[in-house]
This record gives structure tokens, C-alpha cells and sequence, in this order.
């Protein structure tokens, strides 16, 4: 039967930590996939976790959820992207359903988009994170792609992004990432998305934002939803993914919602009986671990603070091993710029090493991560960051 299949291409991402794991040596180092670890470079369980899971035990029967999820996890996921008095959602206008975290958000949304927009396109940027391009694909939805990166100034190419919404045909689906850039870790000013914001309107473009890293740009979940919060205050009718893998550390949890702002409350119970309809033949239904333990945090007024302190001790961290990195590269007496380490935000640094250098990395320092020159610097720890930086001064001087 099967004598036709080759075996698939290795994940650019998921495929680092299968080749980590697999490798022998005491000096291994994995930064490649964006999965916090503490200073020791273990996996956290953050405390509310803790907490609401001890408030849960022995309290829940294993009933279905609902198709669309749990009402009361989704309540409290949309107050966190479109704010806490959202009269969007007093209004009952956001059609919203619980998700197999950021990635089910976002397919949802392409078959959503392929069924009932069977002729448009997604604009996405370059770079993004790799999986968008198999998610849209496997959709069946054409992806066109816009400027997103400078690589020279390892920031953002403002004026190329403006030219390419410009460009695009009216009304056409942008791909954008709400905060934390994935993989590049740049993200407009609060003065250019309100640009971006602009052009959206005057072009009546959608904006589907894929909000992974909610917390950790700023240490402040609030703040991260800034560029959602000024497209919903100029009047965008938006799509969002939110995923509580990184900033809840549920990564094996699954547990993400999709939203659509809809016209009106009757416009969005039909599309949530449309998205269910999707979810129906693919997996019935969520599941329910980590929809309960979510609503128990932000349900909790006390377990929502220790959740936003911890938020910000996982960001802080992760900015402090920027500056160690950067200062160990500089010391060192590497002549090549290293401030965009201290520069880009969110978990990710967008190094600028080529493959070839990132190859030479793995095969003679045993350090993990993309190809594309992308640094988890979650996976960065105190006991790591010397290493790390002799390696990358080894393989980037001339
Ligand atoms: C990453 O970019 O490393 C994470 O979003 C994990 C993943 O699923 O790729």
C-alpha cells in the first residue's frame, strides 16, 4: 500500500529538539525551540499553574466540552486581547472558539478564510514562523509574502511593509504578529502600527493577528496587546490567534483560542456555528485540562497577579541573558555588531549567523537551533552564555 511514500522532510523547528535529544554529549545545548527554561535550563511549571491545578484536583468530571470550547475560558482569553471592558465583547460581537493553541487557532482560520472567502489570499511575512506557510498551505489558501525584516539593520523595513499593503489588491488577508515577531524579534513602534492601522483602513485589508508571546515583549501582557488594541480603536473588524503554550507555559497542554470581530452579535453566532462546523470532522472537541486550568488563573484575582509577576520574572530573564550574551560576544573581542541581541524583543534573537555557520555550531559545539540564525534565548541560561558566545565568536570571525 505504502510503497509510494518517502519519509517527510524533518521539521526546521521541531526537528532541532529531535536532533538534540539524540545527541550524547554533556556540553549539548539547545536553543532552537522557543520553550522557556529557568536558569538551570528546566522546564517551568509556573506556580498559579500549580495552584489552580491543586484547585482542580478531584473537582472535575471528563465530560465533552462543548464544540467551540469552554464559554468560561474563552470569556476570560478574550478579555486579554481586547481588553478587560471590551464593549466588543459586552456586545456579544467576537465569534470565538477554544483552539488546539496558537497553531489550531491559526488553521481554523485558513479553512475558515478558504471556505468562505474561496478567492482571497494571506499576505505573510518575511520572515515568519515556519509552520505558517504549511498551515496556510494545507488550507489551500495561496500565501503572497510582504517585507517584514531588514537584514542590514536587523530591524524593521517599515517603508518596503508600507509599499507592499499599499500594493496589495483591496481588501486582501495580512498575516501579522501582535507582538514578539517570531522569529526575528522585531516589532513596529506603537507610531507605526498606528501607520499600518492607516493604510489597513484605507486599503479595507483584514488583519489576522497571531498573538503566540502575549507577555513577553513588554513583561506585561496588557501591553503586548497594543497593536490589537489600536486596530480594534480604528474601527478593523480583526481575527486573532492566542495560545497560552509560552506565557502560561502549557506548551503540551494545547490550549489557544480563535476569534473574529464580527458586525454584530447575530453575524457572530453564525460564524462560531461555522468555525465548530470545522472543528466537528477534525477533532470533535477540545480538550478540557487546560481550558479549566486557565479559567481558574484569570478567573482569580489573586492567581491572575501571581501569574503576571510570573509572566515578568520568565521576560525579565530572558532580557538579562541578552545583555550577558551580547557583553560575553563583545568581550570576547568579536568586531562584528551584536546590539540588535539587546535590540529585538520576545523570546527570540534573529542572530543574522548564516546556515553554514549555524551548521558548524551544531556539528563541532553541539549548540542546537534553526537554521535560519534564529537564538531561543529562553534556552540561554548563566551557566550556558559563555559557552555559547565562544562558540558563535568561533564560527562568525573572519
Ligand atoms: C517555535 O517557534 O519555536 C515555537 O512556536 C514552537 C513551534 O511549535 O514551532
Amino acid at each position: 500500500w505504502w510503497s509510494n511514500v518517502e519519509p517527510a522532510a524533518k521539521d526546521p523547528i521541531l526537528g532541532v529538539t529531535e536532533a538534540f535529544l539524540a545527541d550524547q554529549s554533556p556540553d549539548k545545548v539547545n536553543v532552537g525551540v522557543g520553550a522557556y527554561r529557568d536558569d538551570n535550563g528546566k522546564p517551568v511549571v509556573l506556580e498559579c499553574v500549580r495552584e489552580a491545578e491543586r484547585r482542580i484536583a478531584g473537582n472535575q468530571n471528563m465530560e465533552y466540552l462543548p464544540m467551540g470550547g469552554s464559554l468560561k475560558f474563552i470569556e476570560e482569553t478574550l478579555k486579554l486581547a481586547y481588553g478587560g471592558n471590551s464593549e466588543f465583547i459586552k456586545d456579544r460581537r467576537i465569534a470565538a472558539v477554544q483552539a488546539l493553541s496558537g497553531t489550531g487557532a491559526c488553521r481554523l482560520f485558513a479553512d475558515f478564510q478558504r471556505r468562505f472567502q474561496p478567492d482571497s489570499q494571506i499576505y505573510i511575512p518575511v520572515p515568519t514562523w515556519s509552520n505558517h506557510h504549511n498551515i496556510w498551505r494545507d488550507a489551500q489558501v495561496p500565501q503572497r509574502t510582504f517585507h517584514y525584516y531588514h537584514p542590514e539593520s536587523k530591524g524593521l523595513d517599515f517603508a518596503s511593509l508600507i509599499d507592499d499593503v499599499k500594493n496589495a489588491p483591496n481588501g486582501s488577508f495580512f498575516l501579522l504578529h501582535a507582538c514578539a515577531h517570531n522569529p526575528t524579534g522585531v516589532d513596529p513602534s506603537e507610531e507605526q502600527w498606528k501607520e499600518i492601522s492607516y493604510q489597513f483602513k484605507v486599503k479595507n485589508h483584514f488583519a489576522f493577528f497571531d498573538m503566540a508571546y502575549q507577555g513577553f515583549a513588554s513583561g506585561d501582557p496588557e501591553k503586548d496587546a497594543k497593536a490589537i488594541r489600536i486596530f480594534l480603536d480604528d474601527g478593523h473588524l480583526i481575527g486573532c490567534a492566542q495560545s497560552y503554550a509560552k506565557n502560561m507555559g502549557l506548551y503540551g497542554q494545547r490550549i489557544g483560542c480563535l476569534s473574529i470581530l464580527c458586525e454584530d452579535e447575530l453575524q457572530a453566532v453564525a460564524v462560531k456555528s461555522q468555525l465548530q462546523q470545522i472543528a466537528r470532522p477534525m477533532y470533535s472537541n477540545p480538550p478540557v485540562h487546560g481550558a479549566l486550568v486557565v479559567s481558574t488563573i484569570l478567573g482569580d484575582p489573586e492567581l491572575k497577579n501571581l501569574w503576571l509577576q510570573e509572566v515578568k520574572v520568565m521576560a525579565d530573564r530572558i532580557i538579562g541573558m541578552r545583555t550577558a550574551l551580547r557583553e560575553s560576544l563583545e568581550k570576547l573581542g568579536s568586531t562584528l555588531p551584536w546590539e540588535h541581541i539587546t535590540n529585538q524583543i520576545g523570546m527570540f534573537c534573529f542572530s543574522g549567523m548564516t546556515p553554514q555557520q549555524v551548521d558548524r555550531l551544531t556539528s563541532e559545539f553541539h549548540i542546537y537551533m534553526t537554521r535560519n540564525g534564529r537564538i531561543s534565548m529562553a534556552g540561554v541560561t548563566t551557566g550556558n552564555v559563555g559557552y555559547l558566545a565562544n562558540a558563535i565568536h568561533e564560527v562568525t570571525k573572519s
